[in-house]
């Protein structure tokens, strides 16, 4: 069987200026103080480690902390059920809290995440996410701050996998299957 050939969507050079630009959206919308960046594991610390250091250059210094959560898509229910796999050390409550991920898809990770970060006593939980997927939403949310608008496939790279592989690309890509 031959390798999957990945078609370029974005390209790094189109990712880091939007990043770029993200981070000052971040910074002008009010998260400047006291901020507290949560990288959703495993697929968003790419992005999240691009993120950080285009807010320190819009003058924004967050502290960062990881949370891994699990979606179980059970059956029919669209609740679904999310469990946190790995917490945060930081307490929240007080904060702005930006939760960092690499797609927004059916919203239900994120939604339980804002929700409980949220019920912690975050003063604002604000969602950045670097692609939207707005097609599959289940949950009632929107990210705040969204990279680019995804079309409709499996993308992989720059974070994000297909069966553990592909995290490292420096960009993001479709995988086209071999025939
Ligand atoms: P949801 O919004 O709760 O459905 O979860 C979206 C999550 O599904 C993302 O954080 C990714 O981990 C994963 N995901 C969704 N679409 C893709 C894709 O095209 N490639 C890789 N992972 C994906
Ligand atoms: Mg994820």
């Amino acid at each position: 069987m031959s390798a999957p050939t990945i078609e370029v969507l974005f390209t790094a050079e189109e990712i880091a200026a939007r990043i770029a630009v993200l981070a000052g959206e971040i910074r002008d919308a009010g998260f400047r103080e006291n901020l507290l960046v949560v990288a959703v594991l495993k697929g968003g610390f790419v992005f999240a480690a691009d993120l950080i250091r285009a807010l320190h250059g819009a003058g924004v210094a967050p502290e960062v902390d990881f949370m891994s959560l699990s979606s179980y898509r059970a059956g029919t229910t669209s609740a679904g059920t999310v469990t946190v796999l790995r917490d945060l050390e930081t307490d929240v409550a007080g904060r702005n809290v930006l939760i960092v991920d690499d797609i927004l898809e059916s919203g239900r990770t994120l939604a339980y995440a804002k929700r409980l970060l949220a019920e912690r006593g975050a003063t604002r939980v604000g969602l950045a996410v670097l692609l939207d997927k707005p097609g599959h939403r289940v949950a009632e949310i929107e990210g705040d701050f969204v990279g680019f608008t995804c079309p409709d496939l499996f993308v992989v790279g720059f974070g994000m996998d297909m069966g553990h592989a592909f995290r490292e690309l420096p960009y993001i890509g479709h995988v086209v299957k071999p025939q």
